[in-house]
């Protein structure tokens, strides 16, 4: 499972990269905002990251680009989609999951942009992107789990009718908006291929206070044994 970084602050990225080995990242118009910096500076930040890095594409190191939301109309949304994707090869069209929005990712699609259709609640929705050929879908968790909601079913459901079809892995299943480990663990048992998360989510996740109790005591044995 892939793990992406849900964050649009370029020393975030550098570290969730450095240490973990994300494979990609997510941004959405509030990441922009927390970032502090004009919408064309974080895209310019990023693609400057990925050139240092080497990593430069689409396929090696997504980065998923949220459209002016503000936009209802699909010739609108594919105009402001071309002008991203035109900025760095790495910059994936993050669309919402409204009629509009659908229509506009599948030209975008038609054009070799790739998309990522967001804001997914339900597996009904989850349906259309991939019939359209889009690159990504974001089913959220967190927002439907705080609203008391078990999202297991949910996304079981979206990789289910994946395989039926023969989307899986041609549309990709980010869980987006995961807010601890035992979501990414829900996620991972479904089969979806990939979890969006904040940095602290990756770093709680693989955190265990039993691997400190256990250095711990290793480094007490460690100092009364004759290790020479
Ligand atoms: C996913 O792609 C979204 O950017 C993200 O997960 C939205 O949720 P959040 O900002 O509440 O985490």
């Amino acid at each position: 499972m892939k793990y992406f970084l849900d964050s649009a602050k370029i020393d975030e990225i550098r570290e969730a990269y450095d240490t973990f080995g994300i494979d990609g990242v997510t941004t959405n118009p509030n990441h922009i905002m927390n970032s502090g910096k004009p919408f064309k500076e974080v895209l310019k930040d990023m693609a400057a990251f990925v050139k240092e890095k080497g990593i430069e594409g689409w396929d090696k190191f997504p980065i998923s680009v949220e459209i002016n939301p503000h936009l209802d109309d699909a010739d609108e949304m594919v105009a402001m989609g071309k002008e991203i994707a035109g900025i760095c090869s790495n910059f994936v069209i993050k669309i919402p999951c409204t009629e509009a929005g659908v229509a506009a990712a599948r030209r975008l699609e038609a054009e070799g942009i790739r998309t990522n259709v967001t804001l997914v609640f339900s597996a009904s929705q989850a349906l259309l992107p991939a019939k359209n050929g889009s690159l990504f879908v974001s089913p959220f968790i967190g927002w439907k789990e705080n609203s008391g909601e078990d999202c297991k079913q949910y996304i079981q459901d979206i990789v289910d009718i994946y395989a039926n079809y023969g989307f899986l892995g041609e549309t990709q299943i980010i869980c987006a908006a995961v807010r601890n480990g035992k979501q990414i663990v829900d996620c991972a048992v479904a089969g979806a291929d990939i979890v969006t998360a904040g940095l602290q989510v990756f770093k709680d996740s693989m955190y265990h206070p039993f691997t400190d109790y256990g250095m711990a005591k290793f480094q007490k044995a460690w100092d009364n044994t004759i290790t020479d």
